[in-house]
C-alpha cells in the first residue's frame, strides 16, 4: 500500500499520461518529484505542489539526483515513434531523442539509477511489443518503437526490482498540455469504454490516458500487480465502477 511517507519519481511528468498520474498522486496526498528536461516547464504546470527535478534519460549522470531517495517510480516517458521535432534534429548539440535513445537506453538508465530498496518501478510499454512484425505494429516500429519498448521491458525484468509493465494501445484522451492540475483531476472516463486487461500481446485497441494514469498509480497498491506486464485497452460498457481486483485476476 502507498504511504505518506513514501516519495513517488514520475518521468515523463510533463507528458499526457505523466501529468494525470501526478494529479492522481496528489489527489492522494502523496509525495511526488517530477522528473523533467526542463524546470520552468515543470513548475509552470505543477507549480510548488511537487518537487522538480531535472534530468534527460539520454545521460545517466543527471539522474541520480531524480533517483534519490525514492521509493516508487512511475515512467511515463517517451518520444514520439515516428521522426518529429521532437528528436532534437535541429541541436547539433546533443544525442537524438530517438526512440531508442529515450524509450531504449534511457529507461535502461532509469532503471540503472534507480535505488536497490524502490518498492516498485511501474513502466509504460506498448501493445505490440511481442508482435512487432505483424501488421499494424510493423509499420508502427518503422524507427525501432517496439524494439525500444521491449528492450526497456528486457532491462527492467532482468533487474532485481519489484516492477509493473503497462502496455497501452492508441492513446486517446489529451495530452492535456494546457491544462493546470486542478483542470487535471477533473478529466473523467464518465460515457467512456471499460478498461481491459490482458497478458499475452493480443489486444488491439485504444487507450484512455486517463485510464492508463489511474493503472499507473492504481497497481502500487496491489501486490498481485508486482512482476506483472499486461496490455490495457477500453473496451464495452463501462461499469459504474471499475472493480479492480477482478481486473488484476485476469493476469494471473
Ligand atoms: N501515443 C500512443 O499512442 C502510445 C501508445 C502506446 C504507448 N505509449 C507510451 O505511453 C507513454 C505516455 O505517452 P504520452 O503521449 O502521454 O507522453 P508524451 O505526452 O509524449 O510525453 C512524453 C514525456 O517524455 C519526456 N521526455 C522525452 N524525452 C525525454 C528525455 N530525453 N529525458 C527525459 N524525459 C523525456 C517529455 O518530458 P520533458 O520534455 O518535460 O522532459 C514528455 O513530457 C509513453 O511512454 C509512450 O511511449 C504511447
Amino acid at each position: 500500500m502507498l504511504k505518506k511517507t513514501d516519495l513517488i519519481l514520475v518521468a515523463g511528468a510533463t507528458g499526457g499520461v505523466g501529468q494525470l498520474v501526478i494529479a492522481k498522486l496528489l489527489s492522494k496526498n502523496l509525495c511526488v518529484r517530477a522528473l523533467s528536461r526542463s524546470r520552468n516547464k515543470a513548475r509552470q504546470m505543477f507549480g510548488e505542489a511537487v518537487e522538480i527535478a531535472v534530468g534527460d534519460l539520454r545521460y545517466q549522470e543527471t539522474l541520480a539526483t531524480a533517483t534519490k531517495n525514492v521509493t516508487h517510480i512511475i515512467c511515463c516517458s517517451g518520444t514520439t515513434a515516428f521522426p518529429s521535432q521532437r528528436w532534437d534534429f535541429l541541436n547539433w548539440f546533443v544525442a537524438k531523442n530517438t526512440p531508442r535513445a529515450v524509450d531504449g537506453s534511457g529507461v535502461k538508465n532509469l532503471v540503472a539509477a534507480a535505488p536497490e530498496n524502490l518498492k516498485r518501478f511501474v513502466l509504460i510499454s506498448s501493445c505490440g511489443v511481442l508482435r512487432k512484425e505483424r501488421f499494424p505494429f510493423k509499420v508502427l516500429n518503422a524507427f525501432g518503437i517496439l524494439d525500444a519498448k521491449l528492450e526497456a521491458e528486457a532491462a527492467i525484468k532482468a533487474s532485481q526490482l519489484p516492477y509493473t509493465i503497462i502496455r497501452p494501445g492508441r492513446l486517446i484522451d489529451g495530452p492535456y498540455t494546457s491544462y493546470d492540475l486542478n483542470s487535471l483531476l477533473r478529466a473523467k472516463t464518465e460515457g467512456k469504454k471499460a478498461v481491459v486487461i490482458g497478458t499475452g500481446d493480443t489486444l488491439n485497441g485504444e487507450s484512455s490516458r486517463i485510464d492508463v494514469a489511474q493503472v499507473c498509480v492504481e497497481c502500487l497498491n496491489y501486490q498481485v500487480t508486482v512482476g506483472k506486464a499486461f496490455e490495457l485497452i477500453n473496451y464495452g460498457k463501462r461499469p459504474a465502477v471499475t472493480d479492480w481486483e477482478q481486473l488484476w485476476a485476469q493476469i494471473g
